[in-house]
């Protein structure tokens, strides 16, 4: 298939790196933005690996998504300084207005989810980015157009 040619050729690149399987794991992460299943399998057969191992390996590091990411990926930032000014209700209130937890995206296909920590925004916190772009001083009007946004 399309996928396993494809995902064949980033392991060629890669694997005479020592310790290849996270370059390749980015690689294909790249190129489809996510992981596909189908992925993994000629991964584990080219590194002869487990598909457990590689499973293993890519469920470990969040960044690796399992399905494709949504139109929009709206990051919030979970770190320190953001914490002290609320981010923890500020990112309730942004799940429970969007229906998904961090690492989801939503069932149309709309926004995928992330946690981030530390935007270099702190001066402006609680902070997100969305589509690339940060927005500093999250309170519910910027919520409320952020979900707006991502839905339009
Ligand atoms: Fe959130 Fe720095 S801690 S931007």
């Amino acid at each position: 298939t399309e996928i396993a040619t494809r995902t064949a050729s980033i392991i060629q690149e890669f694997k005479a790196l020592e310790g290849p399987l996270l370059p390749i794991l980015h690689g294909v992460q790249g190129e489809f933005g996510y992981v596909p299943q189908e992925a993994l399998r000629v991964i584990a057969d080219e590194l002869n690996l487990s598909r457990a191992e590689v499973h293993g390996v890519a469920s470990f590091y969040h960044d690796y998504r399992k399905e494709p990411g949504g139109r929009h990926v709206l990051k919030v930032c979970q770190a320190e300084a953001c914490q002290s000014m609320g981010s923890d209700a500020t990112t309730a209130r942004i799940k429970q207005l969007l229906g998904i937890d961090f690492h989801e995206t939503a069932k149309d296909g709309s926004v995928t989810l992330e946690p981030v920590y530390c935007l270099g925004l702190c001066a402006c916190s609680p902070s997100a980015m969305l589509d690339g772009e940060v927005i500093g001083r999250l309170d519910n009007e910027k919520i409320d157009e952020i979900v707006e946004a991502v839905r339009s």
